[in-house]
């Protein structure tokens, strides 16, 4: 069994945190990923209302009481009820990422919660240290969905653990897919890893059927990092947050001219609409590069224990 300062710390059996994932990381999956030994995370979008955060935790306690919940720092001062609703929902880590999360460490401390945040450079590291961060979350470039997209996850890694490393439980994000990324971070130094891309094809990820096809046959040279579908879709995402998406048609005509979409506001409604048509050329799908590691629909639990198992086969060999 692979033990680190992460699995003590939260009781699991696997060293990865299924990442929130606004939109396919619902119940299902963090249930999922938390009763294979892992620890799930519920993705709560910019929009998500109190009682979605309240119905989705409800429902991931029907399979077990160890659980996280992803919020996005910027939007947490206009949706403080979010953070409020996430306490009240009882995970045992929150992860603020993307923003100012300090307004959120001494309330979630003082409910006996553990915060992580996503970090791009090794000095956002270091402040995260200082800011009373448990779980520090070094995701590099290659990442999936939103983030800062400046450095590529070893670089990054190397430079955090370096920085923080045995002072905070420090997990690698960006680009791990298989049990071979596993096995590299923790040979490296990480307490585990932060895993998003390698579930969006799992059954229990609320991924449409359309999208779920296009991430198997996609390979690691399909995805981009934009702004354009927040920019199309007018959600205030700070600019240094760029997305990581499989590249498409829409992607294609406007990244690069960014200003130009905002002025343009029915490319919106084409993106809304092709969302509930499952339009793919228009609407977006976010993925990491690691989705070039995909190659068949599974259950996430079988993803949480062929990498573990994978990895410490792998590490075994030295
Ligand atoms: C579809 C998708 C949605 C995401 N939504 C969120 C989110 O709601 N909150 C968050 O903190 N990170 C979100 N992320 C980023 C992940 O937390 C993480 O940084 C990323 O998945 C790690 O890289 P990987 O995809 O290569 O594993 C999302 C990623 C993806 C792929």
């Amino acid at each position: 069994m692979l033990r680190t300062t992460l699995t003590e710390r939260f009781s699991l059996e696997a060293p990865i945190i299924g990442a929130p994932m606004a939109g396919p990381g619902g119940a299902a999956l963090a249930s999922a990923v938390s009763s294979a030994g892992g620890l799930g995370m519920i993705g709560a979008g910019s929009a998500a209302e109190p009682r979605w955060i309240a119905d989705a935790a409800a429902d991931v306690r029907n399979a077990t009481d160890r659980f996280g919940i992803g919020l996005m720092a910027w939007n947490l001062e206009h949706r403080p009820d979010q953070l409020d609703a996430a306490i009240a929902a009882g995970p045992v880590l929150v992860s603020v990422s993307f923003g100012d999360y300090r307004p959120a460490v001494d309330p979630l401390h003082q409910a006996g919660i553990a915060i992580a945040t996503q970090v791009g450079d090794v000095a956002g590291a270091r402040a995260a240290l200082d800011d009373g961060i448990d779980v520090i979350v070094a995701r590099g470039g290659e990442g999936g969905g939103h983030g800062d997209d400046r450095v590529a996850t070893l670089p990054l890694l190397q430079g955090v653990l370096d920085a923080v490393g045995g002072e905070a439980i420090v997990l690698a994000a960006g680009g791990i897919a298989t049990a071979r990324g596993l096995a590299a971070v923790l040979a490296a130094g990480a307490d585990g890893a932060w895993i998003g891309t390698a579930f969006l094809a799992s059954s229990e990820a609320l991924t449409p059927p359309a999208a779920r096809r296009r991430l198997l046959d996609a390979t690691e040279l399909d995805t981009r990092s934009t702004r354009v579908f927040d920019v199309a879709q007018g959600i205030p995402w700070p600019p240094e947050y760029r997305g990581r998406a499989l590249v498409n048609a829409f992607a294609d005509r406007w990244h690069g001219r960014e200003d130009e979409l905002a002025g343009a506001p029915d490319e919106g409604a084409r993106v809304a609409r092709a969302r509930e048509a499952g339009d793919y050329d228009t609407a977006f799908i976010y993925a990491g590069q690691g989705v070039g590691s995909l190659s068949q629909e599974r259950a996430a639990d079988e993803v949480v224990i062929e990498m573990t198992e994978g990895a410490e086969a792998l590490l075994r060999r030295w």
